[in-house]
């Protein structure tokens, strides 16, 4: 990341002064209200385009000049969003190609935003222009923290250009040669096979290589569009750039946009107080710290949160408020994961249209007095106390392989399942007890260098992707310990299955092949029943929805099943393969399983949690490091009063603005909601 950005941990939100022109009490209230909740940032002009091109050609910037200028005399910097995430209403109706068309190739009317085909030149000229005006005005001011590109890219669009872009594509792809194309395709099968290019003209869902190839290039298509947004801007612009990707998203493979960008955003509305019991917040804050491993892990560097809300939402069936406390904590879990960032969508309530009612840090009621006020402001000045934190790493000795290309082959795939697949529920599951250890994980694609992690989880990984297979291998013959499971190593990169017996390439690494996967009715359960003496693990775990039958050849029996024709055969095996081990765990268990197989693994593996300490469930650590230095955050998530103790010596805990020498050993309060904020030198 640029060191541009690590001079503090950010706060910043979402600012449309635009929408308040008339009112000039308003933007100096804003000025005020900016430094009493201690905002060091403010993100403009997403969605601005008719405020900065009313008409075609005819260009407005004075309000973004004034913006700018009132910022930074007020000590803000600016982060400066691209407006293509809104088209404006004279470009859509004079040139109708720039707007989608939805996969039944209807075109879409003009309306709401996120909207646009990526593909269009008319489009894609006028995103130029406009992103050139912004860049050759603000692009060397000195308020300009970075660029901000478009809003949430996302979607697909179905029309003859993109159509045209996607053929070109999968020439290119497939070496111009449309043999090679339809032996990948295995379009025999039905009759699919094509005989010109041109026929590719509809995304047919049974010819599974080719949804996974749409897929593939509409990320491409993006990915495209967005550089194109990007190369606008570098003649004027060194400022770093970032797009706000998006949580529970899986539409763009993100991994493969990432390395385009200087850093990465994301923006992040987890559902706190769902249930009203800690234990919903607890699994709230499990998927919160997944998607912060994710983000930071794919460029492996501190990222941002580009949004978060400050309360209530407006888009969701029922939206509670935010609890006393709740943003706070869900804040520093964000710096604990690796985030340099809070920022909010959005600060000032709009009047009018969708989003008045969603929360922001300024209400309609318009002054610091509001509950939500005062605790963002409280907030501002510990993110800004403790702005030695930025910048500094995360060590994730365990990858947990989330990996979207699969996501999306499962999703396709007809097989023996084809409801409750759910993979980022599994992918959670087998998350959950090692955040709840405090341990330091990196979230991944497939396709990433496994050698420095010492434990690699990859939880079905039905499409093996090229050198997938044998990297894995290399790590564990390396010593490196790997677990997978059932519905792992079925398909390659083309969802074309593995001759020779499942788990394909991984087969010699797991040390069996599987016959058949036994899917179960909601009904139904098996049970498998574990004794370990290695790992110290033992007892019986109810099994549901995947059973595979395995054959075991090198690969040791660590659990047999219960029950049905498959009594006694393997449910979980290890492999002692070169240095390390590989593991196969045989049947979806439940989440108990994991956290009783997973947590003993660790202990074997020696892997060091953020702190040793005794840490009630619902209280979770993070750590985050820099030379010498390394900060630890006790966050309780459980809804409840709790005390903790560590045995490490050597710490220092924030207390109103000071560090103050924390004993090991001694009982430590966290109320509700409470966060620790723990430093060592070392
Ligand atoms: C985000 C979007 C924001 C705002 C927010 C509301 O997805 O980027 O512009 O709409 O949702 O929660």
């Amino acid at each position: 990341m640029s060191s541009s950005l690590h001079h503090t941990l950010w706060h910043g939100a979402d600012y449309n002064p635009e929408q308040w022109l008339e009112t000039p009490q308003v933007w100096e209230d804003d000025l005020r209200l900016m430094n009493a909740a201690h905002m060091s940032s403010a993100t403009i002009g997403i969605f601005s385009w008719t405020m900065l091109e009313p008409r075609e050609g005819e260009f407005d910037f004075s309000w973004m000049e004034r913006v700018f200028e009132t910022l930074a005399q007020n000590g803000q910097k600016i982060v400066l969003a691209t407006p293509s995430g809104a088209k404006p209403h004279w470009m859509a109706r004079q040139y109708p190609e720039i707007r989608r068309v939805v996969p039944e190739r209807g075109r879409q009317a003009q309306q709401a935003r996120h909207n646009h085909c990526p593909t269009s030149p008319v489009y894609r000229a006028k995103v130029a222009q406009i992103n050139g005006e912004l860049a050759r005005r603000f692009g060397k001011h000195e308020a300009l923290l970075a660029w901000h590109l478009s809003n949430e890219y996302s979607g697909e669009c179905g029309c003859d250009l993109c159509f045209g872009a996607f053929r070109d594509w999968l020439r290119k792809r497939y070496d111009n040669d449309l043999d090679k194309l339809n032996r990948l395709y295995w379009s025999r099968f039905w009759s699919h096979s094509y005989s010109d290019w041109d026929e590719i003209d509809f995304i047919d869902k049974g010819v599974h290589a080719l949804g996974l190839d749409w897929r593939r290039f509409m990320t491409h298509q993006t990915t495209d569009f967005m550089l194109h947004e990007l190369a606008a801007l570098r003649p004027h612009s060194k400022a770093p750039a970032t797009t706000n990707m998006m949580g529970d998203f899986t539409g763009l493979d993100y991994a493969a946009m990432a390395p385009h960008l200087d850093f990465i955003s994301w923006d992040a509305y987890p559902q706190w107080g769902k249930g009203g019991t800690g234990d919903d917040d607890i699994q709230t804050a499990c998927w919160s710290a997944f998607h912060h491993d994710f983000f930071r892990a794919l460029k492996r560097q501190p990222f941002w949160l580009m949004e978060c809300s400050p309360g209530q939402t407006n888009w969701r069936d029922v939206s509670k408020l935010k609890a006393p406390g709740v943003h706070r904590l869900s804040a520093w879990q964000t710096v604990a994961h690796g985030g340099d960032a809070v920022m909010y969508f959005q600060w000032r309530q709009s009047r009018g249209s969708s989003e008045k009612f969603h929360a922001a840090v300024v209400s309609h009621e318009g002054s610091e007095k509001t509950r939500m006020f005062g605790e963002i402001a409280q907030l501002g000045a510990e993110l800004e106390a403790l702005g030695e934190v930025a910048g500094s790493q995360t060590e994730a000795p365990i990858a947990l392989v989330y990996d979207f290309e699969n996501l999306w082959a499962i999703a396709n795939e007809q097989g023996p399942r084809n409801t409750n697949k759910s993979t980022q529920k599994t992918a959670l599951d087998f998350y959950a007890p090692l955040w709840k250890g405090g341990y330091g994980v990196d979230v991944v694609d497939s396709t990433v260098d496994f050698s420095s992690y010492k434990l690699v989880v990859a939880p079905m990984l039905y499409m093996l992707k090229p050198q997938v297979a044998e990297r894995l291998t290399e790590f564990v013959r390396a010593g490196g310990t790997l677990v997978t499971t059932y519905w792992s190593g079925l398909a390659d990169e083309h969802d074309l299955c593995f001759l020779g017996g499942f788990p394909g390439p991984l087969r010699e690494v797991l040390g069996l092949w599987v016959e058949e996967t036994d899917t179960l009715h909601a009904h139904q359960t098996n049970r498998i029943q574990v004794g370990d003496s290695q790992l110290g693990l033992g007892g019986e775990f109810e099994a549901r929805d995947y059973c595979d039958l395995v054959h075991p050849e090198s690969a040791r029996v660590l659990a047999t099943y219960a029950c049905d024709f498959y009594a006694g055969r393997a449910a979980l095996t290890v492999n002692d393969f070169g240095a390390g081990q590989a593991y196969y765990v045989a049947s979806r268990n439940e989440s108990s399983f994991q956290s009783e197989f997973l947590t003993a693994l660790v202990h074997k593996l020696e892997l060091k949690p953020a702190i040793e300490a005794d840490l009630p469930t619902g209280v979770v650590a993070q750590k985050r490091v820099r030379q010498g230095r390394e900060w630890v955050w006790v966050l309780n998530f459980c809804g409840q009063t709790q005390s903790w103790t560590t045995r490490e010596e050597g710490f220092e805990k924030f207390e109103k603005g000071e560090w103050h020498a924390l004993q090991s050993g001694q009982q430590h309060t966290l109320p509700s909601s409470g966060v620790a904020i723990l430093r060592r030198s070392k």
